[in-house]
């Protein structure tokens, strides 16, 4: 008999910047997620050659992507998930284009639901670490609207929500104990997720 393993998390470092402040939120995130038996995958949006959507339409016909490049691979990574964490900071006031341009690479699951009358996808939870400067006055609806919608179209329940503000250079974060602990504790809740039928 099987041991049951735990949730395998993939960890979507949405900066273009390595080493900031929403990465180093995942970082703490990460260590929830293996604390709680569970398996983090991560991803680095901005390092995995993720062009942007041609809007050709073709997954419309067959629920597939034709660009051939980094989210070849990565799609396969985002099925095999049974929750997703994206850690991403605000750049005017919604997410940076590495993160979008992985967004909007989604757009055949969308099809598949929306156009080609596919069964929506089983449930699971989705999280967003959100970092900012509070530099402008249009916070974080706008990246959190963005994130929603993709979550929407996965199957991912927005099940949690961490936002800073007040974080601009790298290492800020590490002023930040209760952000770094909230980090902690949704990757420890996504740990031990489990999928449920759609
Ligand atoms: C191009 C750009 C746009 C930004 N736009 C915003 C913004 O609209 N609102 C905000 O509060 N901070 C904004 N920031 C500040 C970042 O959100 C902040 O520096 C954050 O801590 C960076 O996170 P990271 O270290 O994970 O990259 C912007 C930064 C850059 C480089």
């Amino acid at each position: 008999m099987s041991t049951p393993s735990g949730a395998r998390v993939l960890c979507v470092a949405g900066s273009p910047r390595r080493h900031g402040n929403s990465d180093t939120l995942l970082e703490r995130c990460m260590e929830g997620v293996r604390r709680a038996g569970g398996e983090p995958d991560v991803l680095v949006v901005a390092d995995a050659g993720i062009s942007a959507c041609r809007g050709c339409n073709a997954c419309s016909r067959t629920g597939a992507c034709v660009v051939r490049d980094g989210m070849t691979t990565v799609y396969g990574r985002v099925d095999a998930a049974d929750a997703i964490v994206v850690a991403s900071p605000v750049y005017f006031a919604t997410v940076p284009a590495v993160l979008k341009a992985f967004y909007d690479r989604m757009q055949p699951y969308w099809a598949r639901v929306h156009v080609l009358g596919e069964a929506p996808p089983g449930r699971r939870p989705g999280a967003l670490l959100v970092v900012r400067s509070g530099g402008d006055p249009f916070g974080i609806r706008a990246a959190v609207d963005t994130t929603r919608s993709v979550f929407a179209v996965l199957g991912l329940d927005y099940a949690h929500e961490l936002a800073v503000e007040g974080v601009d250079a790298p290492g800020e974060i590490e002023g930040r104990p209760e952000a770094l602990t909230r980090a902690a504790a949704i990757g420890a809740a996504l740990g031990s997720a489990t999928r449920r039928a759609g």
